[in-house]
């Protein structure tokens, strides 16, 4: 196990990838704060973690509000005595075609995939550089951070800047023994894409095995990212998309 005592938030730790992420996080023996605006959720995958023999403790937050992010860094150092990194990995889309692209419909996504990651690393490294505690940041950029979509304007804006944010914070925070990494998934089985059937097929097609992705295949790259495997992995954003960016499908 390569994360013994280390305490990391995990946001949007009640579904998908932040949950496959926490439960990879403590198969390496991380302690881990279940973070989400999801309480119910996050509760029921703190109550997993425990039962594998790590603390866990839920924490229900609005990742796109920085008080509350501060109270979740409060809240970890408080429970778990320190902190080692944060995964911020909650958000949503909120899909319109750019005419209908309202302020409203545009800023809630900025606030919750963009400024949610600011929040997060901006409070979680003022605590460690406070504690002297070293660690990793990683936050969950998307293939659509650097691929223009349709109905998406919002969304390519906040993951865009979401890789940019990870380059930028990794350049100042290194000094301070603080890794920032991101991945960039491709199109990922869980709730944000949706039930229609015809839509998951043809995003299925735009990867190499014809398959959506697992979460579990993108928290495994995610715990690695967290460990010393991958200290030389420092601002860059990971892609786990399945050749996605490799071909272009007719
Ligand atoms: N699924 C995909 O295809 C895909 C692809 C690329 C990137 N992503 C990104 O992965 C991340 C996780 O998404 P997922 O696919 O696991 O979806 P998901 O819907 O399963 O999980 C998202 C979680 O974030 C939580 N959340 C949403 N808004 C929040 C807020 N304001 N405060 C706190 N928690 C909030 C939700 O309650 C939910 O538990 C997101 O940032 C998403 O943009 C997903």
């Amino acid at each position: 196990m390569k994360l013994q005592e280390h305490t990391i938030i995990v946001t949007g730790g009640a579904s998908g990838i932040g949950r496959q992420a926490s439960l990879s996080l403590a198969a390496e023996g991380a302690n881990v704060i279940v973070a989400d605006f999801n309480i119910d959720g996050a509760t029921k995958v703190a109550a997993e973690l425990t039962q594998k023999g790590v603390k866990a403790f839920p924490f229900k937050v609005d990742v796109s509000k920085a008080a509350e992010v501060e109270a979740m860094v409060d809240f970890a150092v408080e429970q778990l005595g320190t902190l080692n990194g944060i995964f911020n990995n909650a958000g949503i889309g909120l899909v319109k075609p750019f005419l209908e692209m309202d302020p409203a419909t545009y800023h809630k996504v900025i606030e919750v995939d963009q400024h949610s990651v600011y929040y997060g690393m901006y409070y979680a490294a003022r605590k460690m550089v406070a504690l002297g505690a070293k660690g990793t940041f990683v936050n969950t950029a998307s293939i659509y951070g650097t691929t223009a979509a349709v109905g998406s304007f919002n969304y390519n804006a906040a993951k865009a800047a979401v890789i940019m944010m990870t380059r930028s914070a990794a350049l100042e925070l290194a000094a301070h023994g603080i890794r920032v990494v991101a991945v960039a998934p491709g199109f990922i089985n869980t709730p944000i894409i949706g039930n229609d059937a015809a839509m998951k097929e043809s995003l299925a097609r735009q990867h190499l095995h014809g398959k959506l992705i697992e979460a579990e295949q993108v928290a495994s790259v995610v715990a690695f990212l967290f460990t010393d495997g991958a200290s030389a992995i420092n601002g860059s954003t990971i892609p786990v998309e399945d050749g996605f960016q490799i071909f272009k499908n007719s």
